[in-house]
């Protein structure tokens, strides 16, 4: 939820740690702040508001030189978001400095025999007191700084993802994790903290990402040093060469990155089935599944866990999934499987579905479902993420860096792989005729183009957006495949614009929204050719002798809709379980626009981080 930067070498550490902080805005941006140690003394400048406040502020009020440096953009989670509470936090004497992403849960009853001790504080963040925590191990028990900060950590239960110096001793960095994700880049005699690989990744290829309860020690001149925070056994690096590149992560001439992002999706489709995908050869291969296969065909069900637009995509699966596959399916959001003591046993299969692959519930019901023993894949798009590596088996969605807070490339690479994952034990189980099934590769080929064509609706989605920019309120309607990409569609407008949107099942609509629908009442429906065409056409009717105003995503070529509809956006045809992939392309575009004409900061909606990794 905070983004995390650290820098130790020969380099200036202000601008690696600006310029990391913006790459890392999307985890967080109600305040930011950084701290640098110039040689002799340390300079510390903090503020409520955007990473670009934060630059105005140091800019203007510290002298930005020195070569060791913490910074940090905050998603408040203990105090409300204002200067005081912003990282990074100082100990008591002034010597400690710490960053942290995270919770630290019993941080109340530490803070408490902290000032029984005669410690004070500044903010209401549990990070003071974990710093205070360190400094006061350290003193007491007279060792080094990772030393304490080690003992520290085994007191205390909750998340974290910290990065710790000390001024006295400015030649070494300590951080440690634990739920939250940390990367160390590794250079020619510098080192490069960051909650991902952005940040430095001009700078060097070369990273260690932590793994859960490991801490290292990174040293100017030395090589990096691991440990396992609970029994101090020593960890071996695991060196990687990131794949990252600087464009994939710039706006690449596009205003925002949710706009960079839409029209990424003809790219990032074919990314994901690039090698996954043999049309001419009637082939799905897909490692995760193939070394896994006995357990997907013997899986008495298949569980779906996940959030917010994952949790949409796996409900567009579960349709793909007991279509094409007759594996019976259950959908769940993380959040509350994990707490609702499921029925789990050895023969269900559990799918995590996540962009960031961080996101804290997905994790837990993840880790429950292991202990039940089910067998867990996991769909991300961030390689190397917590969720990638908790899982037994999984497949990448290679959809490229996702910054944009609103998911969009995500959403459609997500439905593309589970389609994979489907149409792999269709033909497994011979559950699809030879003829579907290979229409449904060759479509699968075509969606990219046919994705091409759906983003030329573009200009006609402005002009659409004009009329409604001021509305209040706006339904969602869709029918099977497309009852979730209208749960997406409703999402995406209200996280972006905060305008009220609901998405419904069109059929659902007599039983109760159609009590909203007036002539104020903007209603997009999506009323594609194949999936209940005449039932949705039915519904418009409804909604037309209520007055609503109705936008209707179409088939290409649609006459009856036209006649009803006040505005239609026409996708092209394709099978109706690949639907999903072209109809949710206007949708997209229509939140994207009124957002803009509204004045909204599309990229970082107000209370949004893109990576949930609290519960
Ligand atoms: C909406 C959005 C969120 C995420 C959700 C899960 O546009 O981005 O609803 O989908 O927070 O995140 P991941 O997929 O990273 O687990």
């Amino acid at each position: 939820m905070c983004g995390i930067v650290g820098y130790i070498g020969h380099r200036d550490a202000y601008p690696v740690i600006i310029k990391g902080l913006q790459r890392l805005e999307y985890r967080g941006y109600d305040s930011a702040g950084v701290t640098l140690f110039d040689g002799e003394n340390i300079h510390l400048a903090k503020t409520k508001g955007k990473v670009e406040d934060l630059k105005y502020k140091a800019e203007t009020s510290i002298p930005t030189k020195g070569k060791l440096g913490l910074g940090h953009t905050r998603w408040a989670t203990h105090g409300v978001p204002n200067d005081v509470n912003s990282h990074p936090h100082y100990s008591n004497s002034g010597d400690l400095v710490i960053i942290h992403n995270g919770i630290i849960e019993n941080y109340g009853s530490i803070k408490q025999a902290l000032i029984k001790r005669g410690y004070t504080f500044e903010s209401d963040t549990d990070t003071e007191v974990l710093i205070n925590l360190i400094e006061e191990v350290k003193k007491k028990e007279g060792v080094k700084l990772g030393h304490a900060v080690q003992i520290a950590l085994n007191q205390v239960v909750g998340a974290y993802a910290i990065a710790v110096f000390d001024k006295n001793k400015p030649d070494e960095i300590v951080v440690a994790k634990l739920g939250s994700p940390l990367a160390i880049g590794i250079g020619e005699n510098e080192y490069f903290i960051a909650s991902d690989a952005s940040p430095f990744i001009e700078f060097t290829n070369n990273a260690v990402y932590l793994e859960d309860e490991e801490m290292a020690i990174v040293r100017i001149g030395k090589e990096i040093k691991l440990r396992k925070i609970k029994d101090d056994s020593i960890a071996y690096p695991n060196i990687l060469e990131l794949q990252l590149n600087l464009e994939e992560i710039e706006k690449g001439g596009y205003d925002h990155f949710m706009l960079k992002e839409i029209y990424e999706q003809p790219k990032a489709i074919q990314d994901t089935y690039r090698g996954r995908l043999l049309a001419d050869k009637g082939i799905v291969k897909m490692s995760g599944i193939d070394q896994n296969l006995e357990k997907f065909l013997n899986a008495n069900r298949i569980i779906i866990v996940a959030c917010g637009t994952s949790w949409h995509a796996g409900l567009v699966a579960e349709y793909i999934f007991e279509d094409m596959a007759r594996i019976p399916v259950e959908v769940e959001y993380a959040s509350e499987f994990r707490y609702r003591n499921p029925v789990i046993t050895e023969k269900d299969v559990l799918i995590a579905i996540s962009q960031s692959g961080e996101t804290a519930d997905t994790l837990a019901a993840i880790k429950l479902a292991k202990e039940k023993g089910a067998f867990v894949f996991g769909v991300c798009n961030v390689v190397g993420s917590s969720i990638a590596r908790e899982t037994h088996a999984g497949a990448y969605t290679h959809a490229g860096p996702e910054i944009g807070v609103a998911s969009t490339k995500a959403f459609t690479t997500q439905i593309t792989v589970l389609t994979l994952i489907a149409l792999k034990l269709a033909q497994e189980k011979g559950t699809l005729s030879q003829s579907k099934y290979h229409e449904y590769l060759a479509e699968l080929e075509a969606v990219p183009t046919k994705v091409e064509k759906a983003l030329l609706s573009n200009a006609l989605v402005e002009e659409i957006s004009e009329t409604y920019k001021d509305s209040s309120n706006c339904l969602y309607l869709g029918r099977g495949y497309n009852f979730p990409v209208a749960l997406e569609g409703a999402l995406k407008l209200k996280e972006i614009s905060y305008i009220h949107a609901e998405g419904y099942p069109a059929a659902e609509m007599k039983h109760g929204p159609i009590a909203l629908i007036d002539e104020h009442m903007p209603v997009v429906v999506i009323a594609t050719k194949k999936g209940h065409y005449e039932k949705v056409v039915s519904n418009i009717q409804e909604i037309k002798s209520r007055k609503g105003r109705i936008i209707a995503i179409v088939t290409e070529g649609d006459k009856a809709v036209k006649e009803l509809a006040d505005h239609v956006i026409e996708v092209p045809e394709t099978s109706e379980g690949l639907s999903p992939l072209l109809t949710t392309i206007p949708l997209q575009l229509l939140s994207y626009h009124i957002a803009v004409m509204r004045g909204c900061n599309v990229d970082q909606p107000r209370n949004l981080a893109k990576s949930v990794t609290v519960e």
